[in-house]
């Protein structure tokens, strides 16, 4: 069976309500990262950190997996799919594919600031200073914030270095070193973008572009694959 790897980001989930960071009016307009996302946020103020982890994971436990995600697990019939994903979301679990590997944490867990290998299930959706690890240390959301090491990233590597189709859905690809996967494919991969837009930041040789909305190319993309497969 033939290996197709997609590489998720935050256009993905877009239509199912989940803010961007980079388009206008995304959330890097309304929040500064420096204040949100970095271990130094973390240090000086953890309850704002926690407020705004609380805010985006209410929003993402309120969202429903869009016609993208769907889309993808209709490909799993045909193909050996891993998703390899920048969200933090779970639309992808919730829309049913059954290979993920979340490249900057997850919404819906949180871990130990001390033992960052415990990671647990978030039982109340609100975190709050005093939530405490088997170890009785703080803990902090299960996600990794800017200047932090990418646990994931040599597997994500290895899984995509064995892709024999790639597709790269709802990135910028602004954001190192996820952005680096583009290039970590074999020679004889097949290469697609499904973006609103063409980025300005990728030569767009041996690399087909699906351009408009998720919900629309990336369902378009995956019948064409699936076709091809036949
Ligand atoms: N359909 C298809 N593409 C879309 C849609 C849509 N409905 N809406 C937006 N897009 C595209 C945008 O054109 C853009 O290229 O999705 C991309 C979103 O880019 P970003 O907002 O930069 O999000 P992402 O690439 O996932 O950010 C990467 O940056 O802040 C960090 O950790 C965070 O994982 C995130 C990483």
């Amino acid at each position: 069976m033939k290996k197709i790897i997609v590489f998720s980001g935050a256009g993905i989930s877009a239509e199912s309500g989940l803010g961007t960071f980079r388009d206008k009016g995304g959330l890097w307009d309304q929040y500064d990262i420096n204040e949100v996302a970095t271990p130094e946020a973390w240090e000086k103020n953890p309850e704002l950190v926690l407020d705004f982890y609380n805010q985006r994971r209410e929003i993402a436990i309120k969202a429903e997996p869009n016609a993208a995600h769907k889309s993808l697990v209709d490909l799993e019939e045909h193909f050996d799919v891993h998703i390899v994903t920048q969200n933090i979301d779970d639309l992808h679990e919730r829309a049913g594919s059954t290979q993920i590997l979340h490249l900057h944490g997850e919404i819906l867990k949180a871990e130990c600031t001390v033992n960052k290998s415990e990671v647990v299930e978030l039982s109340d959706p609100k975190m709050k200073m005093g939530d405490l690890s088997t170890g009785g240390h703080q803990l902090r959301p299960h996600v990794v914030w800017f200047g932090e090491a990418v646990p994931m990233m040599l597997e994500a590597e290895r899984i995509v270095s064995e892709a024999d189709i790639f597709v790269v859905v709802g990135t910028s690809l602004n954001v190192y070193p996820a952005a680096n996967l583009l290039y970590a494919c074999k020679k004889t991969c097949q290469k697609y973008i499904v973006d609103l837009n063409e980025l300005s930041n990728v030569k767009y040789k041996n690399l087909k572009l699906y351009k408009g909305k998720a919900t629309e190319q990336v369902p378009n993309l995956v019948k064409e694959l699936i076709e091809k497969n036949e």
